[in-house]
């Protein structure tokens, strides 16, 4: 398997939804939601690629790092790098349907932990996507993580405990989710949350929880007061609001109020290892990577999403022999030019 089939093999089976471009940017699919893109102009989508663009590296030789260590450890996983798979739900509506709901999150899944990695699990108006994700989940052991979207708070629990009993390592909530639309139209209302429901949430399990969907410092130092384990800064790919500024830009000022109180997560427009370590420079722990994902899957299934993680790694390795970055644990924002 290489590349090349991969992404052939995607363009044909998702048809009509990714045009596969050679970079995944958000300009061609401006607009679709549902489908790949970002909502409304995409601009957000678009600032995601636009602030990791803005970053570069100042370039190092001269050093003693000649076996860069990638591994990082999660709440009892050794992970193989720094990359998780992020939550995708929505096969039919997004994806053009062409895998089921359950194949496609299998293969993420499984194909994360045939990297050495973790993938996350999400959650949508049908409600035989937050299952397919548990299924997976289960059947690996408990080896992923369940995200579920910002419902009533007796919905969230319910699922909650769904995900305790597939074994998952962690549970979360994407409370950037609380404008969709299309939940509510589907008679599964979201909406924002409260300080005080956040709490009730957190409380409900001994499960680290996650919050995803943080994109300032004062929500950062809010989900900390909330007791949540980690947060994801993102935007959702710039699918729930138009005209946010990219992940990169604000990641920042929340890693310098938070960081070390709550581990940081960050998502949107990671294409490549040197993304990864510039997220990393600017104070994340650890990444999440979305559409590529869809690509791998729908390419090359399992083996898809494997092939498209240790790439990612060996760009990771070779831009920290050239930065002089010895670990992911330990990452200078000295080495952003
Ligand atoms: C088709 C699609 C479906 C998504 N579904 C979910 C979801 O169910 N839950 C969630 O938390 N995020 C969801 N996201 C957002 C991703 O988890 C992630 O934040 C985003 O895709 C990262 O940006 P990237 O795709 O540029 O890497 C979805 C994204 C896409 C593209």
């Amino acid at each position: 398997m290489d590349l090349a089939a991969i992404r052939k093999n995607a363009r044909e089976k998702l048809q009509g939804y990714c045009r596969v471009c050679p970079v995944c940017d958000g300009r061609a699919c401006a607009g679709e939601v549902p489908g790949m893109g970002g909502l409304g102009t995409g601009s957000a989508f678009r600032a995601n690629l636009a602030a990791l663009a803005a970053y570069r590296f100042n370039m190092r030789t001269i050093h003693e790092v000649k076996e860069p260590d990638t591994t990082l450890e999660l709440w009892g996983e050794k992970l193989a790098l720094p990359v998780l798979a992020a939550p995708m739900t929505g096969t039919p509506y997004n994806m053009g349907g062409q895998l089921t709901e359950e194949e496609f999150i299998e293969y993420i899944i499984a194909g994360s932990l045939q990297a050495g990695t973790l993938g996350m699990s999400g959650d949508g108006a049908d409600p035989t996507m937050y299952d397919s994700g548990l299924k997976a989940i289960a059947r690996h052991q408990g080896k992923g993580i369940a995200i579920i979207k910002p419902r009533a708070q007796e919905e969230i629990i319910k699922r909650i405990r769904q995900a305790e009993a597939a074994g998952a390592l962690a549970v979360g909530v994407d409370i950037d989710g609380a404008g969709l639309i299309t939940m509510a139209l589907k008679g599964q209302p979201v909406g924002p949350k409260t300080l005080a429901e956040i709490k009730e949430l957190v409380q409900a399990t001994t499960l680290p929880f996650i919050l995803k969907g943080i994109m300032t410092p004062e929500e950062a130092e809010l989900a900390v007061e909330a007791g949540a384990k980690a947060i994801v800064v993102s935007n959702h790919g710039g699918r729930v609001l138009d005209f946010t500024p990219g992940a990169a830009e604000v990641l920042p000022e929340i890693a310098s109020r938070v960081k070390g109180k709550v581990l940081i997560f960050a998502d949107g427009g990671v294409r490549s290892g040197a993304d990864v370590l510039k997220l990393l420079a600017l104070g994340a722990d650890a990444v999440l990577v979305g559409r590529p994902l869809v690509v791998g899957a729908f390419g090359g299934g399992q083996e898809g999403v494997a092939f498209l993680l240790n790439k990612m790694k060996g760009e990771l390795v070779q831009t920290m022999l050239l930065t002089g970055t010895a670990s992911v644990k330990n990452v200078k924002r000295e080495i952003l030019f």
